[in-house]
């Protein structure tokens, strides 16, 4: 029974607010269309396998408890990446209810936005808040993915599939953001980008042990569980056109939690030891959009 650990799976690419882009880019009309968890309801789908969501508050994670009581091969579990201890008390639930066992662990809880998202790394009037904003994030993105890895690595070792799957970013790359122009949201852009070395890191200390450690892109993934701001609509506005320049084929519509995650999916499924440290996007290459 393939067993699966998603972090961060409260909500995001977890839950959507369905938000087409000709909302974000014209109109305020929004429909609001709440999916299921996406990476654990599409995995626990198949009864065979066996996921554990992991999520910061179960208390709050309503929509995943509520799978949990019709799905028996679902378990929410609690923990926050930052806290070692918790990680490692949700390892040991996982090993009861395995044998000692984890075979993926899919690396997706991060800080994408704070309420500072749209200040470009220059243009903050307080070094603290800066140096607090840049420090956060490479907790939560850099530190709190290095503590979950090592807190499941030992269950990973017993595992067959021993795969290890991180979801970054394409504006983490410096020849994005060249092409892209894309200056805004730092603090996440630069923490991704050390997360992507820490994949490739952890890639080539296990490569020999039959790990498959994978970047992964989704895409850009509408994940509003709300109507977004007349900020963030300005936000997208300047954004998308942007991104265009880095993938002028792209339609210019956020892709849905469902769609992003059966991509990935059916690229984590063919990914082998020979990938390790590689980064991919949902379409299973270096096509971003
Ligand atoms: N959406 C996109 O277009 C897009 C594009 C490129 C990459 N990505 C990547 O895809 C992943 C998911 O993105 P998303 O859009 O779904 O993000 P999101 O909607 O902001 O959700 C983030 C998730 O991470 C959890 N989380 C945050 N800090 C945590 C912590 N310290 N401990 C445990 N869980 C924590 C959140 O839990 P709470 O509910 O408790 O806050 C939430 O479940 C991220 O790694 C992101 O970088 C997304």
């Amino acid at each position: 029974m393939p067993s699966y650990v998603i972090t961060g799976a409260s909500r995001g690419i977890g839950v959507s607010f369905l938000l087409p882009a000709s909302a974000l880019l014209n109109d305020t009309h929004i429909e609001p269309i709440y999916a299921q968890r996406e990476f654990v309801n599409q995995l626990s789908k198949d009864p065979q396998n066996v996921v554990f969501g992991i999520v910061r508050s179960t208390q709050s994670s309503t929509t995943l408890l509520e799978l949990q009581k019709s799905r028996p091969n679902v378990h929410v579990l609690q923990a926050d990446i930052t806290d070692v201890p918790s990680l490692k008390a949700a390892a040991a639930e996982v090993a009861k209810v395995t044998g000692g066992s984890l075979d993926y662990l899919i690396n997706n809880a991060a800080q994408v936005f704070n309420e500072r998202f749209k200040l470009t790394i220059s243009a903050y009037s307080d070094e603290k808040v800066l140096e607090d904003d840049l420090i956060d994030a490479f907790r939560i993105n850099v530190v709190g993915v290095v503590h979950t890895t090592n807190a499941f690595l030992p269950l990973l070792r017993q595992g067959t599939a021993k795969k290890v799957i991180t979801l970054s970013t394409p504006i983490s790359i410096p020849e994005v953001t060249l092409v892209t122009d894309f200056a805004a949201n730092a603090p996440y852009c630069v923490s991704k980008a050390a997360l992507n070395q820490v994949v490739t890191k952890y890639a080539v200390a296990h490569r020999d042990e039959g790990f498959t450690f994978l970047n992964i892109s989704p895409g850009v993934v509408n994940t509003f569980e709300r109507p977004p701001t007349p900020e963030e609509l300005e936000f997208f506005q300047d954004a998308f056109p942007k991104f265009r320049k880095a993938s002028p084929d792209w339609n210019g519509n956020p892709i849905t939690p469902e769609r992003s995650v059966e991509l990935m999916l059916s690229v984590i499924d063919k990914v082998t030891v020979k990938d390790t440290g590689a980064f991919l996007s949902h379409w299973g290459n270096q096509k971003w959009l």
